[in-house]
């Protein structure tokens, strides 16, 4: 069994605006291992965010292709897609995107809910993960309520209750404080070994980025190794 996890190969992006296109990917390679940790540092705008949703099957190259768990994105319809990513991605964003109705605890057990687990075990589970990331004592509170950091950790609980083969984190300390985005960075780190999912973690800071087992850098396309 082949110990990669998620390949990239070849990939080509461009978006078109108006009648101008712009090539954003231009042939990026990448795979990722079990249980490896790597980081994607480059300028804003050079395509991190695009290329974390196509190999996040989140959005569909135009030209290569990314294989997860060694099965072809292309030639996945949206639904397989879905199942592909519910099965075994966990995605924390940028901006949490929690629902801001919801508790800390309904907004980390909505991914088993959906997933059909009864109330009672993923509120249960939802309070491991919530302890875990250090707000067990936040658990009723909504993302009104939290801080910044504290949002961002329960979205990292929510990212981790389904036991994902890998996180797909885009900049997930870009609008923390340097304490709070170093907290972050070292649990996500510490759950990553813990739980031995992988780990891609896109980030503007370099000197985090360090910590992850291998550094890549986007750049006019082209993703290199650091
Ligand atoms: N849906 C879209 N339609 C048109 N252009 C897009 C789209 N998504 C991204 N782009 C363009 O592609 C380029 C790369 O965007 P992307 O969001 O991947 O950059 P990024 O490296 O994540 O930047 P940042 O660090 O600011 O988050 C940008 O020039 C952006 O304007
Ligand atoms: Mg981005």
């Amino acid at each position: 069994m082949n110990s990669r996890l998620i390949t990239g190969q070849n990939l080509r992006k461009s978006f078109n605006d108006g009648n101008l296109s712009v090539n954003v990917l231009k042939g990026v390679e990448i795979s990722i291992e079990k249980k490896q940790s790597i980081s994607i540092i480059g300028a804003s705008g050079s395509g991190k965010s695009t290329l974390l949703h196509l190999l996040g099957g989140l959005d569909v190259p135009d030209g290569g292709d990314v294989l997860i768990n060694g099965r072809s994105i292309n030639k996945l319809d949206d639904d397989e897609r879905g199942q592909i990513r519910n099965k075994h991605l966990g995605f924390i964003f940028q901006f949490h995107h929690l629902l801001p109705e919801f508790t800390a605890r309904e907004n980390v057990a909505m991914p088993l809910l959906i997933r059909r687990h009864s109330k009672k075990s993923a509120f249960s589970k939802a309070e491991e993960f919530l302890s875990e990331v250090g707000l067990s004592a936040r658990m009723t509170h909504k993302p009104g309520e939290l801080s910044g950091g504290e949002r961002q950790r329960t979205a990292i609980a929510r990212a981790l209750v389904t036991n994902p083969s890998c996180i797909l984190a885009d900049e997930p300390t870009g609008n923390l404080d340097e304490k709070s985005a170093n907290d972050v960075f070292e649990l996500i780190l510490k759950l990553n070994q813990n739980y031995g999912n992988s780990l891609i973690m896109v980030t503007h800071n370099l000197e985090l980025s360090r910590k992850t087992n291998q550094v890549y850098e986007l750049k006019d396309g082209i993703l290199k190794t650091l």
